[in-house]
């Protein structure tokens, strides 16, 4: 008999010769096996569950007996007896190898364990936190030798998980005190160390061995709304999700008159900061709350921002943000206590993370988006667009990114949208308009029945119909154009033009009813000439900042489109592109993203690699500045027409015809017949 034997782990493929007796931890150590453990093999935690596989398997060249394993031990059949342990599972650090074996290693032992995005199933997260629970057992005090809790802390967490130099808050120096004894001298730590590898952190420390979780908040902190996700450490979970809108906008709906604001008024810029670092608190622990979780166990925050928002954040007086050369106080990450952010009802030594700025117009939110969507690594030409109150937009290929933001302003998030209202139940999000009738049906959020089916007055009576979301009024406008109710400057038609009662007047323009509740108590719900204004000062401005980027590569056409922003989801191609918010480009090739920035955050959050990845591609993403740029307002005026004076939307042309009409009733203006084609 030899006295080693071939061990082959899956899913990895990594396989070795192990000395008989080696316990399957150690042998996964040795192979560089990603396999987990919390209480390093002392039979507690079960975070070393494998399953060992026994047969022929001719693919590795091995048979398998079932002695190839020690017999179940006392320490397993303790653990089973008292938690259970799926039948055919083994704790990694108990069980030894006997023989030739083939070794499973299910997800949810893996360290580094991939978790699929629900959005794009095509990517996944690595799950590599940086703040993670060790076990350890410390040396008792001696008289004779006098060191301090701490530094046999530290000599424990040295020679059992090889990190050295702990540091300790005086908080948890005082609770350190309490746990070594109450737990006889074995306790659990909550240790942060980030991806530099750096002075590890002391966040938390247990008694014995520490059954919780630890949890970490992936914010993206917008101007007009706050989104967070709650995520388990352990496995990248989402178990609890909130927004809020941004209190600041009572200072100003956009960022520069936020800057103003801050300019103008002494203190400003710290009143400001104090409402933002409440509502991050209070988000915090709704969703604590709602999770049902302690708020001590949220140990991380990742937040994500544009510049102004990061710099208000930190407690930083934006004003350089509001001239040129837009110098930022700090572009690269920020790395501090999350009680920086505002947040003070988690754990008081949590850390927080924030995402390196690109610019100073381009900041950590479209870094998230980039390190969520990767153009870095993208093979065909790839436009990314981040559709808020500014929107983020990225250009490129894996050859060369490029970056700018442009001021959309609060349209798209239904706000100055004179029936506008955050995405919430009874806000109409989908919309539809018959071109010969030009009669309109629609969805709206928490039904879905269409608006001319049966069964939608008694699904909708408890909402109610309050207002049009910003996925439902781009809806609207656009097809308000393809029904000939709206010409290409943006003008609604009157009732005589149009042929419809839909059509009223107001003021001096007209406006289009969408749903009159008024005679049931509802509102009037109307898109008016103020709104279509509003949409188009916005969709022109991301257009113009997309079209500014392709000048720079010289180009005239993406391959593809991706929609992202917290309704990107919701926002339809088609309907995009018959405003003209986005490129020419084949509809089929216009997806959507979702909350990229979100998503990037939360990236972020559970895998400190690719903290490490983002601040090296953001180093190599080229800025464009749209503020000083002369062509933007070119491409800006432009733009203004639906969907564009001049570009010829040759895509959009083979799946929808615009009828051709103006209601320009001014001098030299026609009313609302058909033009005939120029040549
Ligand atoms: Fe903790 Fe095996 S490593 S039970």
């Amino acid at each position: 008999m030899t006295d080693t034997a071939l061990v082959i782990f899956t899913p990895s493929g990594k396989r070795g010769q192990v000395a008989i007796g080696t316990p399957v931890l150690a042998a996964a150590r040795q192979l560089g096996v990603d396999l987990d453990s919390v209480c390093g093999g002392r039979g507690i935690c079960s975070k070393c569950q494998v399953s060992p596989g026994f047969g022929d398997f001719p693919k590795h060249g091995v048979t398998a007996t079932e002695t190839a394993l020690s017999e179940f031990n006392a320490v397993e059949a303790r653990y089973d007896e008292k938690r259970g342990l799926k039948p055919g599972r083994r704790l990694g650090c108990q069980a030894t190898i006997q023989g030739d074996v083939v070794i499973d290693v299910p997800p949810e032992s893996q360290v580094h364990k991939q978790v699929v995005r629900k959005a794009a199933a095509t990517r996944e997260i690595t799950m590599d936190p940086a703040t993670r629970l060790y076990y350890v057992n410390v040396r008792e005090p001696d008289m004779h030798e006098p060191t301090g809790d701490l530094q046999r802390l530290t000599e424990a967490l040295i020679d059992e998980w090889e990190l050295p130099g702990l540091t300790a808050s005086p908080r948890l120096l005082a609770k350190l005190q309490t746990a070594l004894r109450k737990g006889e001298w074995s306790v659990t730590v909550a240790v942060w160390q980030d991806h530099d590898k750096g002075t590890p952190a002391l966040i938390d420390i247990w008694p014995g061995y520490f059954e919780g979780r630890l949890h970490g908040l992936a914010i993206d902190l917008g101007s007009t709304t706050i989104a967070a996700h709650l995520c388990d450490l352990r496995n990248g979970q989402v178990i609890a999700s909130a927004g809020l809108m941004n209190p600041q906008i009572r200072f100003g709906e956009d960022l520069m008159s936020r800057v103003s604001y801050a300019m103008m008024n002494p203190g400003g810029a710290t009143e400001m900061t104090k409402v933002v670092h409440e509502a991050m608190d209070t988000l915090a622990r709704d969703l604590a709350e709602e999770a049902s979780i302690p708020a001590d166990q949220i140990v991380e925050a990742v937040v994500v921002c544009n510049p102004v928002m990061h710099h208000l954040l930190l407690g930083i007086d934006p004003v350089e943000l509001g001239q040129a050369p837009f110098a930022l106080a700090t572009s690269d990450s920020v790395k501090t206590r999350a009680a920086e952010f505002g947040l003070s009802s988690i754990n008081p030594d949590a850390q927080g993370y924030m995402l390196p700025c690109i610019a100073g117009h381009v900041g950590a939110d479209c870094a998230a988006v980039a390190l969520s969507e990767e153009p870095y690594k993208s093979d065909d030409l790839v436009l990314i667009c981040d559709v808020g109150t500014n929107a983020e937009i990225l250009l490129g290929t894996s050859e060369k990114v490029l970056a700018c933001s442009s001021p959309t302003g609060p349209a798209f998030e239904g706000a100055q949208i004179s029936s506008g209202q955050r995405a919430a139940p009874g806000a109409i999000e989908r919309v539809e308009i018959d071109p010969i009738t030009k009669e309109p049906c629609f969805r709206v959020i928490g039904c879905d029945l269409w608006s001319n089916e049966d069964g939608f007055d008694a699904a909708t009576a408890a909402t109610g119909i309050t207002g049009i979301c910003g996925s439902g009024i781009i809806e609207a406008v656009a097809e308000l154009r393809i029904a000939g109710l709206m010409d290409a400057k943006g003008l609604i038609g009157s009732a005589e033009a149009t042929g419809t009662n839909r059509a009223i007047p107001d003021g001096r323009t007209h406006a289009y009813v969408l749903y009159d509740g008024t005679t049931e108590g509802d509102s009037l719900i109307t898109v008016t000439q103020g709104d279509i204004r509003a949409i188009q000062l916005a969709k022109s401005a991301l257009y113009a900042g997309a079209r500014l980027l392709m000048d720079e590569l010289e180009i005239d056409h993406v391959d593809r489109v991706v929609l992202a922003g917290a309704f990107g989801a919701h926002i339809s191609p088609k309907h995009a592109m018959v405003l003209g918010m986005i490129p020419d480009c084949s509809l089929d090739k216009v997806t959507s993203a979702g909350n990229a920035a979100g998503t990037g955050a939360r990236i972020a959050l559970c895998d400190i690699s690719a903290r490490a990845r983002i601040e090296t591609e953001v180093k190599r993403i080229e800025k464009i500045e749209t503020a000083i740029e002369p062509r933007f307002q070119e491409h800006f005026v432009a733009a203004n027409a639906i969907p564009h004076a001049t570009a010829p939307f040759a895509e959009l042309g083979k799946v929808v015809t615009l009828p051709d009409l103006s209601f320009n009733t001014g001098p030299g203006g026609e009313t609302g017949r058909r033009r005939r084609r120029r040549a």
